[in-house]
């Protein structure tokens, strides 16, 4: 009989990614996050062999969470312990790389603590917490090393699907130590996969049914990984290679940093059908005061060239990005130039922050920190002006057709959700029937790959769907956009 394992994830997608690969490696131990009919709800903390919390650092908000949800699951073990049953708790992820040893003080319930570098030692750290555990002792395992040989080499195959939308880490850590960012410190320095490697999973996830790969790094488009020839090559280079791969759809990167966008990397918007015409380019401040107490190494000028020379590549691009408002020393000038820059730039969405001083960061230790109620004034005003940009960019789409890679069933009866080439959400009600009929149109539709208008070139790769009723529709359909809100759009399958 399998062993109930519970993940919660919380942070970016790399943490989600992570997530699955621990899964990958506790499988061969009898682990399984779903019960044998795949039913992931089964398993829950109360029923849970084996807890592993995947943490987030980035701001001090995440970073107490953990803290609580430890509490929480600390009374369900200690029930479980009284039934004579086994609980196992592991801190994963970078909240226990940054402050392991005080995870392991302030919360003996913590069996396991490791970092994001060292999750493929899971297995041994298993065995050394039962060991201890058999001599009547409380485990107090710990493991935040940045090992030599990275984690990828020990990994296992993936072993089961990641549905339609898939993630692949291709690069990870960071070395432009931004003054308010603790990633530099909880991931560690930069690090490319080889293509070869890369290209093995992305067969491998499409194999399992992905119709969508995205790329993912903390500094995505810095990547420079060796290929077969011992030749670095960039992220343009590589998305070629991804999307070359028969029965892949759809290819998306992210997280870019605006220095490392270059021609390379705009030519694939212009030619490469499967990648998606949507990037998410964090900018944090409008101001080059700002970004330079920030050392984000750019400037504004940087940032708009950057998103130039991707909109000439693909002139209906949608961009998202990040912002922090009240960083030390931003004054009521440099916030009114994030305004001005938002409004002529022009986002389908963003993320906005209010700064959070990080324990060991540059910026936590400047003096002239922005006080609370000035940060709040300051993020609601920009949320106003992103939220109306994202209301309007999502009425555009009205009367507009796009294929639409629908993921899982809505919420509603009959009703299937999924994704826009730009990343908006897109709900439809649909019939078995029209499903079938609307995916097997689709690529005569679809030529132009989220472009009606049929400018970008069509796609290469087939149309694949699932279709078992509506509530199992996964694939790429194309829908006519009927109704707009400011976080969905409603349509109808073509
Ligand atoms: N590598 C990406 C971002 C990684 S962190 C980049 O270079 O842009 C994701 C986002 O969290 C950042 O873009 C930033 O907007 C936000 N963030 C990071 N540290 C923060 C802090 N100390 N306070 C508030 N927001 C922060
Ligand atoms: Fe953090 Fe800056 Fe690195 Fe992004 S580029 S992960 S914000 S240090
Ligand atoms: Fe959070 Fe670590 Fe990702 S701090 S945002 S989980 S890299």
């Amino acid at each position: 009989m399998s062993k109930k394992l519970y993940i919660k994830t919380y942070g970016c997608q790399m943490n989600v990614y992570d997530s699955n690969r621990m899964e990958d490696v506790l499988r061969p131990l009898g682990y399984a996050t779903s019960d044998a009919d795949g039913n992931t709800s089964a398993n829950t903390p109360e029923n849970a062999d084996l807890v592993i919390l995947n943490t987030c650092h980035i701001r001090e908000k995440a970073a107490e969470k953990v803290y609580s949800d430890i509490g929480r699951i600390r009374i369900l073990k200690e029930r479980r312990q009284a039934e004579g049953k086994e609980m196992i708790l592991v801190v994963a992820g970078c909240v226990a790389q940054a402050e392991g040893a005080e995870i392991m003080r302030r919360a003996p319930a913590v069996d396991i603590v490791l970092g994001p570098q060292t999750y493929h030692r899971l297995p041994e750290l298993l065995e050394k917490a039962r060991a201890e555990r058999a001599r009547g002792r409380a485990p107090r395992v710990m493991d935040t090393e940045f090992p030599a040989e990275p984690k990828f080499d020990a990994l296992p195959a993936e072993t089961r699907s990641r549905g339609p939308a898939a993630f692949l880490t291709i690069q990870e850590g960071c070395d432009k130590f931004c003054t308010f960012c603790v990633v530099p410190y909880t991931r560690g320095a930069e690090f490319s996969r080889r293509v070869e490697e890369i290209e093995a999973e992305a067969r491998r996830l499409v194999a399992g049914g992905a119709a969508e790969i995205t790329l993912l790094g903390q500094n995505v488009n810095a990547y420079h990984g060796l290929d077969e020839s011992g030749k670095t090559v960039g992220l343009g280079r590589l998305i070629r290679r991804v999307a070359a791969i028969e029965g892949l759809q759809r290819i998306r990167y992210t997280t870019s940093h605006p220095l490392d966008v270059d021609q390379e990397l705009a030519d694939v918007h212009a030619d490469v059908a499967e990648c998606m015409p949507y990037v998410h380019l964090p900018v944090q401040s409008g101001s080059d005061n700002i970004l330079r107490a920030m050392n984000r190494r750019h400037g504004i000028d940087d940032y708009c060239r950057a998103v130039d020379m991707l909109r000439r590549a693909r002139a209906d691009l949608a961009l998202s990005s990040d912002f922090i408002v009240g960083f030390p020393g931003e004054s009521d000038t440099d916030f009114e130039a994030t305004m001005r820059l938002v409004r002529e730039v022009g986002f389908s969405q963003a993320y906005s922050f209010k700064y959070s001083p990080r324990p060991g960061t540059p910026a936590a230790a400047m003096e002239n920190q922005v006080p609370e109620e000035a940060k709040a004034e300051r993020l609601a005003e920009l949320q106003a002006e992103l939220n109306r940009q994202q209301l309007a960019f999502n009425e555009a789409s009205v009367g507009r057709q796009m294929p639409v890679l629908f993921e899982r069933a809505g919420r509603e009866a009959g009703q299937i959700s999924g994704r826009s080439p730009y990343m908006q959400a897109v709900h439809v009600i649909a019939t078995a029937a029209d499903a079938a009929d609307s995916t097997i149109r689709g690529e005569n539709k679809a030529r132009g790959n989220g472009n009606p208008d049929g400018v970008a070139p069509a796609y290469t790769g087939a149309y694949t769907a699932n279709i078992t009723g509506v509530a199992n529709f996964t694939g790429v359909a194309v829908a006519e956009i009927i109704s707009a809100g400011p976080n969905s759009l409603q349509g109808r399958l073509l």
